[in-house]
């Protein structure tokens, strides 16, 4: 083997990096894995003696965690140290989308990315495999080489592999992604490299499972991948408003949908917009990138995938405002979920987000729960639409009500809008929880996963998405 490995570093202890890095490191006990990452308070969460402080919640991560922490697997915020012992580097660090300057909106933000490529160039020994793990613009490898290959008078000898293993893990179900993986994808143009991080995923993933390809079609099928995923919930939440409107349901037609194995059953939920740090992002990147080879038409595409999911947000919270005759100014509304989806903590890009902003606009005051997303996250991500004394406070101003269960969140309440698809959420007590409410109430069950008729029973008003079956005059479409 060209490239003995011993010792990897990977660079942000994010999402991605620490699952992905935890999975190493319990099949490859061999080997020494550094995680590393600027941010001292992340790191010392990762530490944390207690699992709870981790600072990501992910279903099984907990396990691995207590099992190989401290023998072959540690966090640091040694970054420079832990580059320069490591033979293989994973950067794993994020690529928001800029916010302002060339590109801002679509294109992807590189500079965490061109920093690290600099570190790694100044500190790594020779012949260090650098493997982008972080969803890139394709050609970005291009850059990172170009940076790692620059004149260093202080080095000469130094020379670099890159790779590109874009991951496809998905939060809630990341360890388990990251143990029996569709495919396992390798970018690259030196055979040696890629046998060597081949010889790694080969120790828990069958050879058939892993794909190499040229760097730039790995760095491409990263985002159109993503791309088409997101494209399929754009597809089916476009029904959505047509099956209310028709008598329709939903339900019904992802089965029948689905059923075709051309189509396939898996990822045709419908529900209130996709969130999470992915999908908008890359596609946004991808509508930059086409955009700027001169493919107006292919960007345009991809842009509406991008619209639909805004409207489908917009439309539901005016929905919401429309049952509730028009006016939801001063009324409570208990709030169910608040992460992008079930089993993870994490809410970037939530269309939890923009529902709490649009009803908040309205002057509806939100008792929000969710089962694992904390009091000051959810209060971070909602204060820019708040003033102070709005917030969770004791004053008569307030318009954001931490709740620390449902019935919390439904007591006083006119409403309640399931946002999230919790387990809990699946056989709420639909009995209890209208006692606790203001008469008439409602509830809007954004991700079709509540029993309906026991809600009835108990006296709600119901609504749920792409659900046309639902008998009129009780709900407005
Ligand atoms: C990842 C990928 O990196 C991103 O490209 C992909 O599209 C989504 O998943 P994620 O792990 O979810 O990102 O990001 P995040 O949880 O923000 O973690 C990144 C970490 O990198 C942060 O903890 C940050 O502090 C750290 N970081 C960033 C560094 O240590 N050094 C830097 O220079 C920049
Ligand atoms: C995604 C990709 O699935 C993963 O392969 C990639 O590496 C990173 O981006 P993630 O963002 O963690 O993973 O979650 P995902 O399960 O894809 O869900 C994204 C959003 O789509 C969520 O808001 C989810 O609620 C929504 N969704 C998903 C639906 O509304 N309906 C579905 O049927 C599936």
């Amino acid at each position: 083997m060209k490239y003995p490995i011993k010792n990897i570093c990977c660079i942000g202890a994010g999402y991605v990096g620490g699952p992905t890095m935890a999975i190493f490191a319990k099949y490859c006990p061999d080997i020494v894995i550094n995680v590393v990452d600027l941010n001292k308070d992340r790191i010392k969460k990762w530490n944390s003696t207690k699992l709870d402080n981790l600072p990501i919640f992910e279903p099984g991560l907990e396990k691995i965690i207590s099992e190989n922490r401290g023998k072959n697997l540690f966090f640091s915020n040694k970054v420079e140290e832990k580059i320069s012992e490591a033979d293989m580097i994973f950067i794993s660090v994020n690529t928001p989308t800029k916010e302002k300057g060339i590109g801002a909106g679509q294109a992807s933000d590189l500079k965490w990315i061109d920093a690290c490529a600099r570190q790694i160039s100044k500190y790594a020994k020779a012949n260090t495999i650098v493997v982008e793990k972080s969803t890139l613009p394709v050609k970005t490898a291009q850059t990172i080489k170009q940076i790692l290959d620059a004149p260093n008078n202080d080095f000469p000898d130094k020379n670099f592999s890159i790779l590109s293993n874009p991951e496809f893990l998905s939060e809630g179900s990341a360890i388990n992604n990251l143990e029996n993986p569709d495919r396992v994808l390798i970018g690259g143009n030196n055979k040696d490299a890629i046998d060597a991080l081949i010889d790694i995923y080969l120790r828990w993933v069958d050879k058939d499972k892993i794909l190499t390809t040229d760097l730039w079609s790995s760095e491409l099928s990263k985002l159109i991948s993503n791309a088409f995923l997101a494209q399929r919930i754009s597809s089916i939440n476009s029904i959505t408003a047509l099956c209310e409107k028709t008598g329709a349901n939903i339900k019904e037609v992802s089965i029948a949908i689905g059923s075709d194995q051309r189509i396939g059953k898996y990822f045709l939920n419908a529900g209130p917009g996709f969130g999470g740090s992915c999908f908008k992002k890359d596609i946004s990147n991808l509508v930059y990138i086409c955009n700027f080879y001169g493919l107006n038409e292919t960007a345009s595409y991809w842009q509406k995938v991008i619209d639909i999911n805004q409207w489908q947000s917009s439309r539901i919270s005016e929905i919401i405002v429309r049952n509730l005759f028009g006016t939801i100014s001063g009324k409570k509304i208990g709030i169910l979920g608040f992460s992008f989806k079930a089993n993870t903590n994490d809410t970037r890009e939530s269309p939890a987000i923009k529902i709490c902003k649009q009803l908040l606009e309205e002057g509806a005051i939100l008792k929000i729960y969710d089962p694992k997303v904390k009091k000051e996250k959810i209060l971070k991500e909602l204060s820019p639409y708040l003033y102070l004394d709005e917030i969770d406070n004791k004053s008569s101003n307030h318009k954001l009500i931490y709740s620390s269960s449902a019935e919390e969140a439904s007591t006083d309440s006119d409403a309640l809008v399931i946002l999230t698809e919790w387990d809990e959420f699946k056989d709420l007590n639909w009995n209890k929880l209208s006692n606790l409410m203001r008469s008439p109430y409602w509830v809007f069950d954004t991700r079709t996963i509540i029993n309906i008729e026991d809600a009835k029973l108990s006296g709600f008003n119901v609504w749920r998405i792409g659900d046309g079956t639902l008998k009129k005059g009780d709900i407005v479409n």
